[in-house]
């Protein structure tokens, strides 16, 4: 495979509340997690993973870093803080400064995240597929109470989402990664018959195919939701599944071919 690829970062605090302005500490501890998330170096990788989901995991040769030149060839700590009006609604201008946020750096070399506080405490963050490259909303969008490990991390009522694995999933997302039941929204409840049918997959043959979310702490083996059962059932601790932060710690192999894929397609232009 390719070489460990590093992707340049910026984060914009968007704060409205001195609580909301999250500390360099605990940004970096959100880079720490990526960092061992995405090289397979996370330390909870053989607790939360089953011994027979363990060779299909994958480290994703991924390595994010604080930009350290800004768009114009300065020096940059990659840091961007903005006390801005209001709090943030759905895809509401967050990447706007004429609407209260904060402008990206160019989307096309920079992985932009924003950080701040939602009206909507149901989102934790979003980010958008690889189709979105060189758009002024691309990148990930986060709340602080989910962000980072340490400072607000995990603050009521986000307590489950505590070890930044939020900002893990979404930049699967944002490397064309799918939820595992292989649909962008859930289905608005189980229904078993959408198992085998065309589109309904993540595209990757070593996670078993689910048809439903997981949440929460599941047990292993379990078979819940999948559309066949086996006896190694889910992969419901994949970081692309809606599980608790600790109980989610794998990428696979077939997700690393469609990260490694994009990285060569439309996100190339980070790595220039
Ligand atoms: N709800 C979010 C999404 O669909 C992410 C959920 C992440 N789960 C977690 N344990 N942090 O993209
Ligand atoms: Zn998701
Ligand atoms: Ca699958």
């Amino acid at each position: 495979g390719q070489a460990v690829v590093t992707i340049p970062v910026v984060v914009h605090v968007l704060y409205k509340t001195s609580a909301e302005n999250v500390s360099d500490a605990q940004i970096l501890s959100q880079l720490a997690v990526l960092n061992n998330d995405f090289r397979k170096l996370n330390a909870d990788f053989s607790t939360v993973v089953p011994a027979a989901f363990q060779s299909s995991a994958a480290d994703l040769e991924i390595n994010f870093c604080l930009a350290t030149k800004d768009p114009n060839g300065n020096a940059t700590t990659g840091i961007i803080r903005k006390s801005v009006p209001n709090n943030f609604v759905f895809d509401d201008y967050y990447y706007s400064a004429a609407n209260g946020g904060d402008a990206a750096w160019n989307t096309t070399k920079y992985l932009n995240i924003w950080v701040g506080a939602f009206t909507d405490t149901d989102l934790l963050g979003w980010a958008y597929p690889p189709a979105a490259a060189g758009y002024a909303n691309d990148g990930l969008c986060i709340a602080y109470q989910v962000f980072g490990t340490t400072g607000t991390a995990g603050t009521y009522p986000y307590t489950t989402y505590n070890k930044g694995r939020t900002a893990t999933h979404e930049i699967g997302h944002y490397f064309g990664l799918d939820h595992i039941w292989g649909e962008g929204n859930l289905p608005s409840s189980p229904d078993p018959l959408v198992c085998g049918t065309t589109g309904w997959s993540d595209g990757c043959a070593d996670t078993p195919a689910t048809y439903f979310a997981y949440f929460g702490t599941p047990t292993y083996p379990n078979n819940q939701y999948t559309c066949t059962s086996t006896a190694n059932g889910a992969m419901f601790m994949n970081y692309m599944d809606y599980v608790d932060d600790k109980a989610m710690a794998m990428f696979t192999n077939n997700q690393k071919t469609i990260t490694q894929n994009v990285l060569s397609s439309q996100r190339a232009s980070l790595l220039n």
